[in-house]
């Protein structure tokens, strides 16, 4: 029998548990070089995140429940008697490693109530199994929200989508990029614009490289150029992800997400956001809550690792923006699609606290 190769370089392997080790596909430098980097501690793994190895809200909270795996493997090893302490103090460093994206916090939250209830001497088996059940969860989420945003696309049209919210910044097939998947198998979609998404290029090299590989039509478009494809008339659609979405509905995402939600008001295109649940922050009244990363300006003020800003000159350099609740069409989630999001209808998806 042929099994699949773990570390084949495809999309859905942006995030493999393989051999007792954490490999992650290297997005810093693809489509240019296909690397997977191993990680064997959670150090290593908040290292990854932070640097950006790996990134995507989903990605990123996968990646840190695999971290916390490593965490109690190292410290039961070290410290048998005292090995909660340590990973305790690890699953801190994994909470450190970037602010803004919920999931982060969501699945170190889910594993730190494994561990609560452990009564045995190695929890090992019994985290990697909560981080193997997050990781494929997440995958039935992103298929999922592909069937329900695709029913609400009429077609065949064009799409804008911003950064990359596809497998790779997923356990796999993606949220954003998932409802571009199956609107493109239902014969809806006629081609995908990929804001490029200064500085990182996340549109540009991880959206294109992800949709050119599933032979999905992909056309990569700086950033300022959504408003006058807008006005041609020919875009239905912008989908984009979420990094967390607040109680009320506004929804934090890769900056430069609210210009679009503005000028797709504007020119009368659908605003629509695709996030699972583990994406929804309840605990914060409105997106003014949410804490916007700020990264270093050189990401700015450099290109390809050349320096283009002259010496002496600063940049401003926020990673996210809030978009509000109302410039929202609809933010698709696994468990169903809410219309014109406010805070009384994201109660009601999400159940009583
Ligand atoms: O800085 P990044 O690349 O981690 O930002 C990612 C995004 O903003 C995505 O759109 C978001 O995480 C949704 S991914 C399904």
């Amino acid at each position: 029998m042929n099994t699949p190769n773990p570390l084949a370089i495809h999309p859905d392997n942006a995030v493999v548990w393989h051999d007792d080790r954490l490999y992650l596909l290297d997005q810093r430098i693809l489509p240019a070089e296909t690397v997977f980097v191993a990680l064997n501690s959670a150090a290593e793994t908040a290292r990854a995140i932070t640097d950006m190895v790996v990134r995507g809200a989903p990605a990123i909270g996968i990646t840190a429940a695999y971290g916390v795996v490593l965490a109690a493997r190292d410290r039961v090893r070290a410290e048998p008697a005292s090995w909660r302490d340590g990973v305790g103090a690890d699953i801190e460093l994994l909470a450190a490693s970037r602010p803004t994206a919920v999931n982060l916090f969501w699945a170190l939250e889910r594993m730190r109530r494994v561990m609560a209830v452990l009564d045995a001497a190695d929890p090992v088996p019994a985290l990697l199994a909560e981080a193997k059940t997050i990781h494929l969860e997440d995958v039935a989420a992103n298929r999922a929200m592909g069937d329900f945003g695709a029913a609400l696309i009429q077609g065949p049209t064009d799409i804008i989508t911003h950064c990359n919210a596809g497998a790779l910044a997923t356990g796999g097939y993606g949220t954003a990029l998932g409802v571009v998947r199956s609107a493109f198998a239902a014969g809806k979609v006629r081609m995908v614009y990929a804001d490029e998404t200064r500085p990182w290029l996340q549109g540009s090299r991880l959206t294109a490289w992800e949709l050119a590989q599933s032979g999905i039509p992909v056309t990569v478009q700086s950033d300022n150029v959504a408003a006058s494809l807008m006005a041609r008339g020919r875009v239905g659609w912008v989908v984009v992800g979420s990094d967390r979405i607040a109680a009320n509905g506004d929804v934090c995402n890769k900056i430069g997400t609210y210009g679009l939600a503005v000028l797709a008001r504007h020119h009368g295109v659908g605003f629509m956001v695709a996030a699972p649940t583990s994406t929804i922050d309840m605990s914060i009244a409105s997106g003014a809550e949410i804490p916007i990363e700020e990264r270093s300006p050189d990401e700015v003020l450099a290109c390809g690792g050349k320096r283009i800003g002259p010496a002496g000159v600063g940049a401003h350099n926020p990673v996210f923006d809030v978009t509000p609740a109302a410039l929202v069409d609809c933010i698709v989630t696994e468990r169903g699609v809410v219309q014109q999001p406010d805070a009384e209808k994201m109660r009601a998806l999400m159940g009583p606290a």
